[in-house]
């Protein structure tokens, strides 16, 4: 049954976690980029699409091919962290609705109808790099999210055939909490939410 996660587990996930820049010389197991993922797509994106694809960037090669894509203030931490995610999203991700959400034609709904493809592929790629963001503290790593890169250098790169497009940067790893600037401001409720 359901219940609220003890609050050990809320300051992993929530209060306690950062987004880090440093990183800890310590690797990130295959594996554990396996089991990132088997958490991550469990999480709902609609008619259950799924556009997200990632690319993790670990190896030397990769990590050259990424650096000419950077916003300067990006390098050097991206090419410190042990692995740097591309989430991309799939535009054409409508022709695996047969498989993903079977029990309607929901390809029809986007074939044709580039504007519902693209937002429906931002809007879900976006939550699902959240989610990456969230499991990743879950299974104990750190995470340093980045939009700060020239998109179409990086897909001419990394997507030559223009199927998949790069939505924003993760980088990941264990990071050196030491090295933080203190936490920014954030909203409280009565200034972002309202209950109607
Ligand atoms: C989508 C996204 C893009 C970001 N882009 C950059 C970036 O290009 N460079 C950078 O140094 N930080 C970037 N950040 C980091 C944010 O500034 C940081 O997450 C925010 O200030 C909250 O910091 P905190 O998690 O330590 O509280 C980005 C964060 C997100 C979620």
């Amino acid at each position: 049954m359901s219940t609220t996660l003890p609050h050990t587990v809320m300051e992993q996930l929530f209060l306690n976690a950062r987004t880090h820049s440093h990183w800890q010389n310590r690797p990130v197991a295959d594996e554990t980029l396996r089991q990132l993922f088997d958490l991550l797509k469990q999480c709902p994106t609609s008619a259950n699409c799924s556009p997200a694809r990632f690319v993790f960037v670990k190896s030397a090669e990769a990590k050259a091919k990424l650096k000419p894509c950077l916003m300067e203030g990006n390098v050097e931490k991206t090419l410190a962290a042990p692995v740097c995610v591309i989430v991309a999203q799939d535009m054409r991700f409508h022709e695996h609705l047969p498989k993903l959400f079977p029990h309607a034609d929901a390809k029809s709904w986007f074939e044709g109808n580039d504007a519902a493809i693209a937002a429906t592929a931002a809007r879900n790629s976006s939550l699902q790099g959240a989610y990456l963001i969230l499991a990743a503290r879950a299974l104990g790593l750190d995470c340093g999210p980045m939009s700060g890169f020239d998109n179409a250098a990086l897909d001419q790169a990394f997507f030559p055939d223009g199927r998949f497009k790069s939505n924003f940067l993760i980088n990941l790893g264990y990071g050196e909490a030491d090295k933080l600037y203190p936490r920014s401001p954030r909203f409280d409720f009565e200034e972002a939410c309202r209950i109607l």
